[in-house]
């Protein structure tokens, strides 16, 4: 059976689809065949693969109606299926996280993400589907760090050993369709997302 992870988090720019991209190119640089299913309007994910044009992670754009014919397509076709999901989209994120194995939700340091965060628990919770915070845009160092971890430890949520810097890698590799451990193999960013990619596999 194919395993579905879905990048959720009801606050926008959190880093859902920054994630996504740099989690399948470390997953499919580890043996993980993927298939990609983009259910943002916006259609991030779906540049990025038309500027990658890569055969060995193809997205699948869907509309909210077509959600749950292309996860099952898609689950059919690979063996780890990643989707990006809308920011506010109640009815369609539900769906997605009722049919998720896993659901990682990307959070910067600051109390608003830390909100949204306690709300895409609780969706997840309602559904029994397990999720795992991923710090993103960490500081190197303070800021509302402390603040923030502490009131998500307070929801009791899991929160993933792998946390993702503040760096340009993430955005210049982007806009080329490819992923920063692509663009510089031996930098922090790749090592992080090694680290994020071994850790999401050891949870599926
Ligand atoms: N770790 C990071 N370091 C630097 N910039 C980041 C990081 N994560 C996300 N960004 C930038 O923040 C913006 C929003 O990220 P994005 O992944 O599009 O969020 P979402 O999909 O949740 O709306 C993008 O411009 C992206 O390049
Ligand atoms: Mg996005």
């Amino acid at each position: 059976m194919a395993k579905i992870v879905v990048f959720a988090q009801q606050k926008g720019g959190a880093g859902k689809t920054t994630l996504l991209v740099q989690t399948a190119v470390a997953m499919a640089a580890r043996g993980c065949t993927l298939a990609l299913v983009d259910l943002d309007p916006q259609r991030s994910l779906t540049r990025w693969a038309e500027i990658r044009n890569d055969p060995e992670i193809p997205v699948d754009a869907a509309a909210d109606w077509q959600a749950g014919a292309a996860l099952r397509k898609a689950a059919r076709a690979a063996g780890h299926v990643l989707v990006d999901c809308p920011g506010n989209a109640d009815i369609l994120l539900r769906a997605a996280v009722r049919q998720a194995d896993l659901v990682v939700i990307p959070c910067q340091p600051s109390p608003m993400d830390a909100w949204a965060t306690g709300a895409t628990l609780e969706m997840c919770a309602r559904e029994k589907t397990r999720a795992v915070i991923v710090l993103n845009r960490v500081p190197p160092r303070g800021g509302a760090m402390e603040e923030t971890l502490r009131m998500l430890a307070e929801s009791g949520a899991d929160i993933s050993p792998a946390a993702l810097g503040a760096r340009v890698a993430y955005s210049t590799a982007f806009l080329q369709g490819r992923a920063a451990s692509e663009v510089s193999p031996r930098s922090r960013a790749a090592q992080e997302v090694g680290a994020l990619a071994e850790d999401l596999m050891s949870r599926l």
